[in-house]
Formats: C-alpha cells, structure tokens, sequence
C-alpha cells in the first residue's frame, strides 16, 4: 500500500505554462514586449530534435517567440560562434539555448563562453554559476539558473513551503543539475550534501535524508531502503530500459534514478517518471526567457 503523494509534475508545469502565458501577454499590451528565444540544434540526433521541437512549439503557446536555427552536423564551432554572435546582438532574441550535446569537432564549453550571460537561459555560462554560487539572485544582473534545478526547488516549495533546516542530499554532482541544485538548497537554508558514485555508505547518507534529490543517470539505483520514512524524492532521471513483451520484444521503457515502486512506499512525497521532472524543465526555460527579457527591457520580471 502507497502512502505517499505522487507530485504531479506534469500538471505543476502545465499551471507554470498559464502563468508565463498571462505575464507575456500583459508584458505585451504594458510594453510592447514580445519574448523571443533561439534555439540552436547542430546535427540530426533524432532526441534532441525531438527535444528541440518539444521546446519551440511549448514556447509558441506561451507567447514567446521560438526560431530554430538547425545547423548539419558538419558545422565549424567558428561558424556556430558566429551565429551565437548574431543571436547575442539581436534585440529580438533574449534566451538562446544550443542543444547539448554538440558535435566532437565543437568544444562545448566554447559555445557557452560566448553566449551572452544574459541571454544564457540555460544558466551553464560562468558568469551565471558563479552569481548562482555567490547568490547573485535579484536585479539586472541577477544569475540565470539552470531549468532543472530551478523546476525542482518550485515543485519541493511547493510540497514542503520553508525549506530552512532541512537535509537536503543531491545524489550526482553535474554541472547542469547536481552542482547547481546543491546551490539552490543551500540558499533556502538546507544542510545540504552533494552524494555520487564514490561516496562512502551512499544508502546510509542517503536515509539521512529530508529531501533526496537523484541526479545521477543511473537506472534505478535508489532502492526503498535508502529512503527516510516520510522523505520528499525528486527523481531527475531519464533512463531508458528494456521492457521486452511477447508481442514488441525490443519494448523500452522510461525508468527514474530511483526504484519508484519500491520508494514509493516509504516517501512522503515522490516524482514520478515520466511526468515528474521533465514537464517542469521546459517550462522553466520559457519563465527563464520571460525574466532575461524583463531584465533586458529594464522591466521588473514577474514573479512566476
Ligand atoms: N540537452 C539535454 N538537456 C539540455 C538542456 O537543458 N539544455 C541544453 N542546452 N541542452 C540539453
């Protein structure tokens, strides 16, 4: 038997998605202001271009202009700087996102060097993990924060209000979700852990535990056992698995860094996979392209 609540991040992105939509429509009737997001895919990988096309028409229906800039897989990363250049001096563009990954012939780092740190709507340029690291957070030159993360601490305000005082493990130290999570969490007064691969008795530090987030791309690998009775989960894994029937042999399926039907016993409250994590992700891009467009503008961003 369940007894935890299973937090619906699918319908928290959907309301976030009105939100954004009601704020452009008034930043557009109070200044004129349409926001505008590039969205720059090099080469065919066929997920990312799913991804890609997930994000252009999500940003359409919220009122923010998408153009997707697809460039063949060939591409130079001196050609792909001179077009991150463009997009930069472009009034019309506020966000602009390169599709991860790029090309071996393109060092990624590179790509987000040149990005404006305003317009950087995915939050990975320097500028914007050091402001997140020292708490740059209001203002004109406030930091940008990665969507992930940034979805993840609405949807844990939201379940569990003041967050201050709690233990918060960040299972996984990337730099898009992990590092930047444990950010998050040590702002809103958490004592927080960052846990991965090497850590020693991972179950242990995991049950110490209040609010458990599991960022490590790694099948299942949170058994029920590493869960505080009554924790709160966020599960930011996409693992996609075999799930062979009779009828489709080659059958796969979605599957979370955590063993859902096993923590679901034991949270207080879980993510699911899918419908957890993911809607919120993109939704946090558009709110993210709503505020660098307010914070270009000199227009106050609303509160999303
Ligand atoms: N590839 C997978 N996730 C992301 C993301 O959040 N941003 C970018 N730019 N690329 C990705």
């Amino acid at each position: 038997m369940s007894n935890s609540t299973i937090i619906d991040g699918k319908a928290f992105a959907e309301a976030l998605r009105e939100r954004i939509a009601t704020a452009t429509a008034a930043l557009k009737d109070a200044h004129g202001l349409v926001p505008g997001l590039a969205v720059v895919l090099v080469g065919e990988d066929p997920a990312s271009q799913v991804y890609v096309r997930n994000k252009g028409k999500a940003a359409e229906a919220a009122g923010i202009t998408a153009r997707d800039h697809r460039l063949d897989a060939a591409t130079t990363q001196e050609k792909l700087l001179a077009l991150v250049d463009r997009l930069n001096k472009d009034p019309s563009v506020h966000g602009i996102l390169v599709q991860l990954p790029v090309p071996d012939q393109i060092d990624p780092n590179a790509v987000i060097d040149g990005i404006a740190p305003a317009k950087d709507v995915d939050g990975f340029h320097v500028i914007n993990t050091g402001r997140l690291a020292t708490g740059q957070m209001d203002g004109p030159d406030a930091a940008m924060v990665p969507c992930t993360p940034l979805g993840c601490r609405m949807m844990l305000e939201d379940r569990l209000g003041d967050l201050s005082g709690l233990n918060a493990v960040v299972l996984g130290r990337s730099n898009i979700v992990g590092k930047p999570m444990a950010a998050l969490l040590t702002q809103a007064n958490c004592t927080v852990t960052i846990a991965h691969s090497r850590t020693k008795d991972l179950p242990d530090v995991c049950r110490r535990a209040d609010i458990l987030v599991a960022a490590v791309g790694r099948p299942q690998m949170v058994q029920g056992d590493w869960i505080k009775p009554g924790a709160t989960v966020i599960d930011v894994g996409i693992n996609r698995v075999a799930a062979p029937t009779e009828d489709e042999p080659d059958k796969m399926r979605l599957v979370g860094d955590v063993d859902f039907d096993a923590a679901v016993k034991i949270a207080g409250a879980i993510t699911p996979v899918p419908g957890g994590v993911g809607p919120m992700t993109i939704a946090c891009l558009l709110a993210n392209t709503v505020t660098a467009a307010c914070r270009q503008n000199g227009i106050e961003p609303p509160k999303l």
